[in-house]
């Protein structure tokens, strides 16, 4: 077992841990010594093993990226409007129903965990964008909501959910349910 700890950003919004050899991109020049002493070595990340993620430094309306397991996954701290928005959502507007409830922790609304890639073609959509307000990939256009939710293809399936359970109210282990 390994923990991360996401470092406070105010400029950016994405953070990618990336494996192997442990780059980051878009994060602020004071944030990268954190993730440097934060960020589990290199043996560990490829084995696999389940992570904890110290949700505590993401602000409201803030989105993070880290690689697990060799993919990238985004938790998104969703706003009261973004919830509100997304739990409304009929299941007949959506091209792969699912209720956003069964997209969250029971309780835990304001946080979304998502693979990040492109149920497309495997891009890494952008947040915040595109007519939805969830993610953009800018591909071959497709759209997500900020449940992660298809909205607009080419893409046809949802962002998966990956496996991941809260260990206490602000960190969660990414690989066990
Ligand atoms: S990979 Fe995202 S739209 Fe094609």
């Amino acid at each position: 077992m390994t923990s991360i700890a996401a470092p406070d950003q105010s400029r950016r919004d994405f953070l990618f841990l990336a494996t192997g050899a442990v780059g980051a991109i878009g994060v602020g020049a004071a944030a990268w010594p954190l993730i440097a002493q934060m960020n589990p070595d290199r043996e560990t990340i490829a084995s696999g093993v389940p992570i904890e993620v110290s949700l505590a430094p993401i602000a409201e309306g803030q989105i993070i990226s880290l690689i697990w397991r060799g993919k990238p996954i985004f938790i998104r701290h969703r706003t009261p409007d973004e919830i509100a928005k997304e739990e409304a959502t009929r299941l007949s507007d959506l091209m792969d129903p699912q209720s956003d409830a069964d997209r969250v922790k029971a309780g835990k609304a304001q946080w979304l965990v998502v693979y990040a890639s492109c149920t497309h073609l495997g891009c890494i959509p952008l947040g915040k964008q595109g007519d939805w307000g969830g993610w953009f990939c800018p591909c071959h256009g497709s759209q997500y909501d900020a449940s992660g939710r298809v909205r607009h293809g080419p893409a046809a399936t949802n962002l998966p959910v990956p496996p991941y359970a809260f260990v206490d109210d602000t960190t969660i282990r990414i690989g066990e349910a």
